[in-house]
Order: structure tokens, then sequence, then C-alpha cells
């Protein structure tokens, strides 16, 4: 029998997806079969981007990569996992400070579903500063933000925050 395919989780905000969330999805992608981003649909966050918007610029962006797909969860992650029969969550670390908070995740969800693993993967040095956050802020002040996302991010930032003529 042939083994079962490989299938990661890697699941975010994604409001917006940068360069940071890319290089995790072409380095993930190949450490299995297949990898699903999923965006997360968050009552509580005031997102930038709606739900729909983000997936479609994920699309966009990793349209060429077969072995990726785009798709969004409510609820628990360890149930979506569960539900996609995924044993894995990729996260990405950037620096000491994300520890804390991903550390606790993983504790948690590894508490809720003892079969499913967390890896990380360490962010590349030239993204390891970038965050959907500052990328935000940098965009809302008309600063120029095209060297941390990838260019349909950028177009859509851009219409967001226009700059003053
Ligand atoms: O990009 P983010 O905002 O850091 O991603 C956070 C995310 C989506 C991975 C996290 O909020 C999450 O998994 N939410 C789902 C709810 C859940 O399962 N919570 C309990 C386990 S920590």
């Amino acid at each position: 029998m042939a083994p079962a395919p490989v299938v990661v989780i890697y699941p975010g905000s994604f409001d917006p997806m940068t360069n940071g969330h890319l290089d995790m999805i072409e380095r993930g992608a190949r450490l299995c079969d297949r990898l699903v981003i999923a965006v997360l649909h968050n009552d509580v966050k005031q997102p930038l981007f709606t739900v729909a918007e983000r997936m479609e610029m994920l699309r966009e962006v990793v349209a060429h990569m077969d072995k990726v797909e785009v798709d969004c969860f409510a609820g628990l992650l360890v149930a979506y996992a569960a539900q996609r029969d995924a044993r894995l969550i990729l996260r990405g670390i950037r620096a000491i400070a994300d520890y804390e908070y991903e550390s606790q995740m993983a504790l948690m969800n590894r508490r809720l579903d003892k079969g499913i693993e967390t890896v990380f993967l360490m962010a590349s040095e030239e993204n390891s500063f970038v965050s959907s956050r500052l990328v935000k802020e940098v965009a809302r002040l008309g600063g120029d933000i095209s060297s941390f996302v990838p260019a349909p991010v950028a177009r859509r930032l851009s219409a967001h925050f226009p700059k003053p003529l």
C-alpha cells in the first residue's frame, strides 16, 4: 500500500501575505506532498482585507505551485487539520519575540490533539523583520512596501492607501 500523502497546514491571518509568508510556503512545500494555506476567519480582529481578498491574493501568488492550495477555516485549528487529514502544522519563527507565542500555540494544539505536530522553519534573514502589521503601517504612511510583499499584494495595498497627489 502506498504511504499516505504528507499534508501540511500553514495557518495564519495573512492580512496581507508578505514575502516572509511566501518564503515559508516555498520552503514548506518542499517538505510535503500537499501544503494547505489556511486563512483564519477571525471575528475578533479588525482586518484590512476580507478573507476573500486575502485568499485571492494568496491564490494569485501561488498559482504556479502545484502542491499548494488556499483554503480558509474557522474554529479550532486542530479540528480543521483533522478534517483535512493533516498531522503537521507549519509555522515560521522570525525572532526570539515570536518564540513565546508560537510555543504556547504549539503546546496548546498538541494538548488538544496529540497526533498533531507543529514544525517550525526559521524565517530567512531578509524577511526576519517583515510582518503584515508593519507592512500595513508603512503603506498607510506612504512608504514603499514593494520589497516586502509580492506584486499583487503591493497593488492592493496601493489601492487601499493611495499616495497623496
Ligand atoms: O498569522 P497569525 O495571526 O499569527 O495566525 C494565528 C493562527 C491563525 C495560527 C491562530 O490564531 C489559530 O490557530 N487560530 C485558530 C483558533 C485555535 O485553534 N486556537 C487554539 C489553539 S492556539
